[in-house]
């Protein structure tokens, strides 16, 4: 496997599968590069902590740095090369006019309207959207994976390279694939925030995956979202939100009759866990 530094370097490896990610890998992040594999691109792994997308009051200087495992984790799973860029290879105005930019670039309205991961993290999706184009326009990727256990993020970036397609054609051949959520055995949702839980914490987080399960015994909306609220609270879970929705746009949905999806968010402390499920459809 190569490791690619520099942008002469990734000039050899465009055209195949990207798996982008901010490192910290982990068995979640290995099912994404094995999907790309199983679809026959050769995959090449972007590990870039993107400061754009954290707020001033986020974890970006602590975020997990843990390249050394995150090459191992690559090779094993068959990418063909990790690329780790620089800062001014994404951006070479410099983060803080990065930052400045992502604040006036258009975003579709499934990232900007639901008041889900929109409403609790100010400027987040701008600095998704200005990272993950970035890594676009310069890997030209025909194939890209995006894990569904960040569900409003999958869906803004169908939506960007959707809008694109009837637009500006950055990248007009891309396709999109969505990678399943990986659970631990006990049912939390694989994340590379998970190991900033304490023991104690670690087992109450549990109680998210339990959430998403009751909702499944609810014939209404509103129901599955108190189940949901009081599951978590009864772990311990500080709630920001448990909602049922739509899908494909992330609004409410006044009944369960068709496709709908469970999303959650909740803290343990200073820990912030989110995870969503499909929920089954009554007739
Ligand atoms: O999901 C992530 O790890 C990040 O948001 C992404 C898509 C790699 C952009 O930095």
């Amino acid at each position: 496997m190569k490791v690619v530094c520099t942008l002469d370097d990734l000039s050899s490896h465009t055209g195949g599968c990207l798996v982008p990610t901010m490192g910290a890998l982990h068995e979640g992040h290995a099912s994404l590069i094995d999907r790309g594999v199983r679809a026959g691109m050769p995959v090449v792994v972007s590990i870039f902590v993107n400061p754009t997308q954290f707020g001033p009051a986020e974890d970006f200087d602590r975020y997990p740095r843990t390249l050394e495992a995150d090459l191992e984790i690559c090779e094993r799973h068959g990418a063909e090369a990790a690329w780790t860029p620089s800062v001014e290879d994404l951006y070479p105005d410099g983060a803080e006019a990065a930052r400045a930019a992502a604040n006036h670039l258009r975003l579709p309205p499934v990232a900007t309207t639901p008041r889900l991961e929109d409403g609790c993290r100010a400027g987040h999706f701008a600095g998704v959207a200005q990272v993950v184009s970035r890594l676009f326009d310069l890997a030209r990727p025909a194939l890209s994976v995006f894990g569904e256990k960040d569900f409003q993020q999958l869906r803004l970036i169908e939506e960007l390279v959707e809008t694109d397609r009837r637009g500006e054609r950055r990248w007009p051949h891309l396709r999109i694939l969505r990678g399943d959520t990986v659970r631990e055995a006990d049912g939390l949702a694989m994340s590379s925030r998970n190991r900033y839980l304490s023991p104690d914490d670690r087992s109450r987080a549990v109680g998210i995956s339990k959430a998403l399960q009751t909702a499944h015994a609810a014939q209404q909306p509103a129901t599955a979202e108190n189940l949901m609220a009081q599951t978590l609270e009864a772990h311990g879970l500080e709630v920001e939100y448990a909602v049922v929705r739509d899908p494909a746009n992330l609004m409410p949905v006044d009944d369960l009759r068709g496709p709908t999806r469970a999303l959650i968010a909740a803290r343990l402390g200073e820990v912030r866990l989110i995870d969503n499920a499909p929920l089954p459809a009554w007739p």
